[in-house]
């Protein structure tokens, strides 16, 4: 236990100590950070929120960065410095960055919310450092790189760049980057955290998608639509939340329990972790209710037969889609 926290005070240190060295060269991003000051190392948690903005910022945030990598001398190397921006402006507009790649209208920072730099919504901060990993859906080791991918194929229903392609070195330089200082192979405590825990989860048949519908209706529409395909809000407009520009049936969204620890912790951007973990799942059920495009893949997914029950698309979980909406429809 002890020598946890030494680890990861050390890890939040050496993290600490590189943003003090850029706000010696006068650099704005230690400026941006929520309390309007630069970190203090005599804090001892390893779970530091300053780190990250926090999961409590409502849409007039939505666009702050706390580690800008725009702002000017972010690496020495100009080469490295361009690869960074160019990973971090196709996170937020992969349509002009990423085109052949992408087949829907999400970009990464939809759901990844401020590039990867938020509490309880994808965070992706630290996360370079944790790869490769094993992965229960692969049944293999993967890389950074084949998560980019896997995010491309099926969150983003498009197809995975080539590893050595421009705009997969590029998202790896910017990955990367939102790495540096953390320790290799030590997985900082805000990963994985947008999820409904075990014991709250509720049977994906027992979940009623008209009453998700209205809580959907309340808590969600007036950003998201009626149509769920996104109202452009000036300060971000959401991406389509199901139909053919959505991800698609493989994605990790598409799955009631993981978008529902999603929705319970990042949304409404009004109010966010406000909603109760049945409210979650309800809306969860009504989002994935709606048809979407289909990923060709998904039958080779979970290859060693340990598939999710939440995986309502899945024809080897569920023979048909307990939740789907529309009369006679199959998933
Ligand atoms: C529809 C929402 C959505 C979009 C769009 C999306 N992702 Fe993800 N991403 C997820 C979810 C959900 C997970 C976590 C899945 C899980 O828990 O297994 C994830 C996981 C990741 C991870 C691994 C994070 C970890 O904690 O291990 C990386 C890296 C990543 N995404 C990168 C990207 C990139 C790059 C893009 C754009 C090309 C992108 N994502 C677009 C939803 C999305
Ligand atoms: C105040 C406006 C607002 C409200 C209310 C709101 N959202 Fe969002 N939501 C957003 C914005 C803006 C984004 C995209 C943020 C970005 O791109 O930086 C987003 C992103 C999302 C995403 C990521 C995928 C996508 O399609 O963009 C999901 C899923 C989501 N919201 C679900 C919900 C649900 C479910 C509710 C209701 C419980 C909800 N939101 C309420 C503004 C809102």
């Amino acid at each position: 236990m002890t020598n946890m926290k030494q680890t990861g005070l050390r890890k939040m240190t050496i993290r600490r100590a590189s943003l003090h060295a850029v706000t010696v060269l006068g650099l704005t991003f230690v400026a941006c950070t929520p309390s309007g000051s630069a970190p203090s190392d005599t804090e001892t948690t390893v779970q530091t929120p300053e780190l990250l903005i926090p999961a409590t910022a409502t849409l007039e945030r939505v666009g702050e960065l706390l580690y800008d990598p725009m702002a000017d001398s972010i690496h020495p190397d100009p080469r490295m410095a361009s690869m960074i921006r160019l990973g971090f402006q196709i996170s937020q507009d992969p349509q002009t960055y990423a085109s052949e790649f992408v087949g829907n209208d999400l970009t990464c920072g939809n759901c990844h919310l401020n590039a990867g730099q938020r509490d309880r919504a994808l965070p992706l901060l630290g996360v370079a450092a944790t790869f490769p990993q094993y992965r229960r859906r692969d049944d293999r080791l993967v890389s950074l790189e084949d998560r980019i991918g896997g995010c491309f194929k099926r969150s983003m229903n498009g197809t995975a760049p080539p590893y050595d392609h421009p705009v997969m070195l590029a998202l790896d330089a910017y990955l990367n980057w939102l790495s540096e200082g953390f320790a290799m192979g030590e997985r900082p405590a805000w990963l994985g955290q947008n999820e409904i825990a075990v014991e709250a989860r509720i049977p994906i048949e027992e979940l009623d998608v008209n009453g998700g519908e209205e809580l959907y209706n309340l808590h969600c529409a007036p950003c998201h639509g009626l149509d769920g395909q996104g109202i452009d809000l000036i300060l971000a407009k959401p991406g389509p939340l199901w139909g053919p520009l959505s991800w698609n049936d493989g994605a990790g969204a598409a799955r009631i329990w993981k978008l529902a620890g999603y929705i319970k912790h990042a949304m409404p951007l009004t109010a966010p972790g406000t909603l109760t973990d049945e409210e979650a799942q309800l809306i969860s059920a009504y989002v994935n209710s709606h048809e979407r495009p289909e990923y060709p893949d998904k039958e080779s997914d979970f290859p060693d037969g340990t598939r999710p029950a939440d995986a309502v698309y899945d024809t080897l979980v569920f023979s048909t889609h307990p939740l789907m909406r529309a009369e006679g429809r199959q998933p």
